[in-house]
């Protein structure tokens, strides 16, 4: 098949590298310098609804498979659907999953999918008497797409009433913030689970546990990932709750309301101490970076599957889990999260320096671009290094081996990774 990428991150990298090592023929928008090693790459924006429409039609594509979720959320898949080219990704109703945290919770309370106990806030008034309701221990979510950072968990009620007016009154978040969701916090441990859906079949992916924060030990700020480990530490038995009690119940509220969800459903749910799974929240696409050490560990055909999946007829157990554990560790520019800094040349990925390793050890380019001939930084988490290896000790050796050939300044990245255990 010609498939189509839509996206520029690691996520894509990973993405468009299986269907690449599955014989497919890949493209990409925009893509990336790692992205060109394996597609070829179009200069047609995330944002460029109209570009990514008229790329697809001229390429003649079988399969666009949509990255980041803003373009979802903005309905390009919608529009790609009209345009009679099948798509991976939902429309605009059902990215409103991730778009509009109020929508998904007011979901999540009508299919009985299990979630912590919530208010709607359109003013400071109710704001604070929800707080007042649900006590200290809250988390203040804009309903709207924040870039990943609209979520404030908070320990008093002090914290929790800044954070709302934050958000109402300083427009901290422009109009995402405009009505917030104030909701109970449950005290766990959090996993990613990524479920491919053609909005009745279910197909849910190897687990893998993202690291949040900039630093080890869970400190620091929160950025859009560090690193992941796959398999997570949760068990079976609790992945086949997840399955029963959260994504069944998901897809088929989608479908009772009329959503034809084709796409991924990527819960963030956290495992509380009794063991119990609740939704946290959903995304409508890959993680980033759970989708690399996933993709690594992913054998059969995704390509296939993802093309069935979106003509609604996605095929069953097609997909097979390399029983090695992948390890992704994340290197991120100076001043990340806060300030990234760019243009800092990156050495170890060119010319005799190059890492090669075949299929056990992937660097996946993120932020990166190409200046004068020459690989730089060009964003806040430039690359991902994963590796697959022997239980989740030899994957974190292979990753960390490699991590220490590469170099930029102001380099950052945790040496943590896959040092939590079960
Ligand atoms: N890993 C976090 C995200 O993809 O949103």
């Amino acid at each position: 098949m010609k498939i189509l990428v839509v996206g520029s991150g690691g996520r894509e990298h990973a993405l468009a590298w299986r269907m690449a090592r599955g014989g497919h023929a890949v493209h990409a928008a925009p893509g990336n310098p790692g992205i060109a090693a394996v597609a070829t790459c179009h200069d047609v924006g995330v944002g460029d609804l109209d570009g990514q429409v008229a790329l697809a039609v001229r390429l003649g594509v079988d399969l666009v498979v949509v990255g980041p979720e803003a373009p979802l959320v903005a309905g390009l898949a919608d529009r790609l659907r009209a345009a009679g080219v099948p798509t991976f990704g939902p429309g605009a109703d059902g990215a409103r999953l991730e778009g509009s945290k109020i929508f998904s919770k007011e979901l999540f309370a009508r299919h009985g999918i299990p979630t912590s106990a919530f208010r709607v806030c359109g003013s400071i008034a109710e704001a604070d008497r929800a707080i007042d309701e649900l006590g200290a221990d809250v988390v203040v979510k804009a309903d709207g797409l924040a870039a990943g950072k609209g979520v404030v968990v908070c320990a008093t009620v002090d914290e929790a009433r800044a954070a709302a007016r934050d958000m109402l009154e300083q427009k901290r978040f422009g109009a995402a913030g405009d009505r917030l969701v104030i909701e109970q916090k449950i005290v766990g441990r959090e996993v990613s689970v990524l479920a491919l859906t053609d909005g009745a079949r279910l197909e849910v992916l190897a687990a893998a546990e993202d690291h949040k924060t900039i630093f080890d030990g869970d400190r620091g700020p929160n950025t859009g990932g560090m690193g992941t480990v796959s398999p997570s530490w949760v068990s079976d038995a609790a992945l086949a709750r997840i399955r029963a009690e959260i994504l069944e119940p998901t897809v088929r509220g989608l479908a009772a309301e009329g959503i034809d969800y084709r796409g991924v459903l990527y819960a963030g749910v956290m495992i509380d101490r009794a063991g119990t799974p609740w939704t946290l929240e959903y995304n409508c696409r890959f993680g980033d970076p759970e989708t690399q050490p996933v993709m690594m560990r992913l054998s059969g055909d995704l390509g296939a599957v993802l093309a069935g999946a979106a003509v609604g007829a996605m095929p069953e157990g097609a997909l097979a889990w390399d029983p090695r554990a992948a390890v992704c560790v994340v290197l991120a520019s100076a001043g990340y999260p806060e300030a990234p800094r760019t243009g800092d040349a990156i050495g170890g990925l060119d010319g005799p320096d190059a890492i090669d390793e075949g299929d056990d050890l992937v660097v996946f380019h993120a932020g990166t671009a190409r200046k004068g001939g020459r690989l730089v930084t060009a964003g806040g988490r430039v690359l991902g290094v994963t590796a697959l290896g022997d239980g989740v000790a030899g994957a974190r050796a292979r990753a960390y081996g490699a991590v220490e050939r590469i170099r930029f300044d102001g380099m950052q990245y945790r040496r943590d990774l896959g040092l939590r255990g079960a």
